[in-house]
């Protein structure tokens, strides 16, 4: 008799214990939740990380129900930040998927922030891949990854429609020098040009696209500059973030290889714009509707 209402009292404070230990006891309030991985490469500037903050909040603002994270691919930035001692340094894709499964989550969307589909691309593509191939307590129901900007004839067409509404306050005369990152080894570094036709056929004269990495070379920008009898040059970068190539490879005045010397060394009146395309409302306002395709 004693041993009963002992056992009738230790369930009857089982029931009384709260929500968290609940949830210890096999519900999930996360199971129906969906999550999305912001993915970026990543960058150490203080300055230029706003872009990519702001595609997080725009995301968060657009899906107010969903669980937003940032994750960053580069090892290198990440480690860099550490040694800063900055807090919150966002995990890698594979952790931040780890992280998701053991929080409970079961329906995650991955979102690169990236312009091609090239290497980066690819490696987080590798790790949804793997976490698909996952069947169990360790895996996810619904696990998706979006696209990048340039993922088709179609969205080089959408981006150069971007950029012409971006830069239409630029006179007409001046032409439009676009620094894309590039990608050495991967046939990705092809959409450059894909959208360089796609710019050709809405502004003729008007957008020169070169990379960093592989071509078009910024040589190859000044002769179609010259072949084209342009003087002024509004030089930008075409990646999200303003960070290091935008602001030592491309806009360094006193560096000699850079791109502002090299243009005005071959004569062109060079005004550099150093803001990615993550500060800018167009690009802003694709990206989450490229969040909200995938989640279709
Ligand atoms: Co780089």
């Amino acid at each position: 008799m004693i041993l009963k209402s002992l056992a009738v009292a230790v369930i009857a404070s089982s029931f009384a214990l709260s929500g968290a230990a609940y949830a210890g006891m096999g519900h999930n309030p996360n199971a129906d939740k969906q999550a999305i991985v912001i993915t970026a490469f990543g960058t150490s500037m203080k300055t230029a990380r706003q872009a990519i903050d702001n595609l997080v909040k725009d995301t968060k603002i657009a899906f107010p129900k969903a669980d937003v994270r940032l994750s960053f691919t580069s090892n290198i930035i990440r480690r860099k930040l550490k040694r800063e001692g900055v807090a919150n340094v966002p995990s890698t894709p594979a952790m931040t998927l780890a992280e998701l499964n053991d929080e409970g989550y079961q329906h995650v969307a991955v979102m690169p922030t990236h312009i091609i589909p090239g290497a980066e691309y690819d490696e987080i593509g590798e790790v949804v891949k793997a976490y698909r191939g996952i069947e169990g307590k360790y895996g996810f129901k619904d696990l998706r990854m979006g696209r990048v900007f340039l993922s088709s004839v179609a969205a080089c067409d959408e981006v150069a429609g971007l950029l012409m509404e971006k830069f239409a306050e630029v006179p007409a005369d001046e032409a439009v020098v676009l620094m894309g990152h590039g990608t050495p080894h991967h046939i990705a570094n092809a959409m450059y040009c894909q959208l360089q036709v796609a710019l050709n056929k809405v502004a003729p004269h008007r957008f020169y696209i070169g990379t960093v990495e592989n071509t078009p070379l910024i040589e190859d920008v000044v002769a179609a500059l010259k072949v084209d009898g342009k003087k002024n040059v509004l030089l930008a970068p075409l990646m999200i973030v303003a960070g290091d190539h935008a602001n030592n490879d491309m806009a360094d005045k006193d560096d000699d290889e850079s791109w502002y010397s090299i243009l005005t060394a071959a004569g062109f009146k060079v005004t550099p714009y150093v803001h990615g395309l993550g500060e800018d409302k167009f690009f802003r306002h694709a990206f989450v509707s490229h969040v909200k395709e995938m989640l279709k």
